[in-house]
């Protein structure tokens, strides 16, 4: 018997103490949120990639009637950056939301289990940690990879 244990952490900062480049990609997540289309939850969630040519991409939760056809932000965000822009591998991530009461949240929004494992094949690809910018309205949640956020990932078959 052994025991195996992964820690994960996260720095919580302000906006004001992030880097100008980690600003610039909080703001483009929390732009994106204006791309929601969102009837049904009325839960608007941005996503925003820098990728490795330093441009930014972003996505926003896409709801439908038949609601698990619907997607979120994240891998709105990731899928488009996938497609379009095939040989740029992902720098940092960064999703920001609107909750129902029409207001930024205060506490960071974190991805859902499916967008971690979609996001977790991005920054394998990717061939290093890609940081994830979880930005509250009060406090920001820099975590180092994606993988911080999925320990005990399925990675292979
Ligand atoms: N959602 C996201 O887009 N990203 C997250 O990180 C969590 C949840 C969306 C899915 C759905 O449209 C709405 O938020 C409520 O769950």
């Amino acid at each position: 018997m052994r025991d195996l244990e992964i820690i994960t952490s996260a720095k919580v900062m302000a906006y004001e103490e992030l880097d100008a480049p980690v600003r610039e990609l909080v703001d483009a997540a929390r732009a994106a949120t204006a791309g929601s289309y969102a009837p049904y939850s009325h839960f608007k969630v941005g996503a925003a990639i820098r990728l490795s040519n330093g441009s930014i991409v972003t996505g926003a939760n896409q709801e439908n009637v038949a609601y698990p056809s619907g997607t979120c932000a994240e891998r709105s965000a990731c899928y488009w950056a996938g497609a379009n822009a095939p040989e740029e591998t992902f720098e940092m991530i960064a999703v920001a939301a609107v909750g129902t009461d029409g207001l930024p949240c205060a506490t960071p929004a974190a991805p859902c289990g499916a967008c971690r494992q979609a996001l977790l094949e991005y920054e394998m690809r990717a061939g290093h940690d890609v940081p994830v910018i979880l930005a509250g309205a009060l406090e920001i949640y820099c975590l180092p990879s994606v993988k911080s956020l999925l320990p005990f990932a399925f990675t292979e078959f």
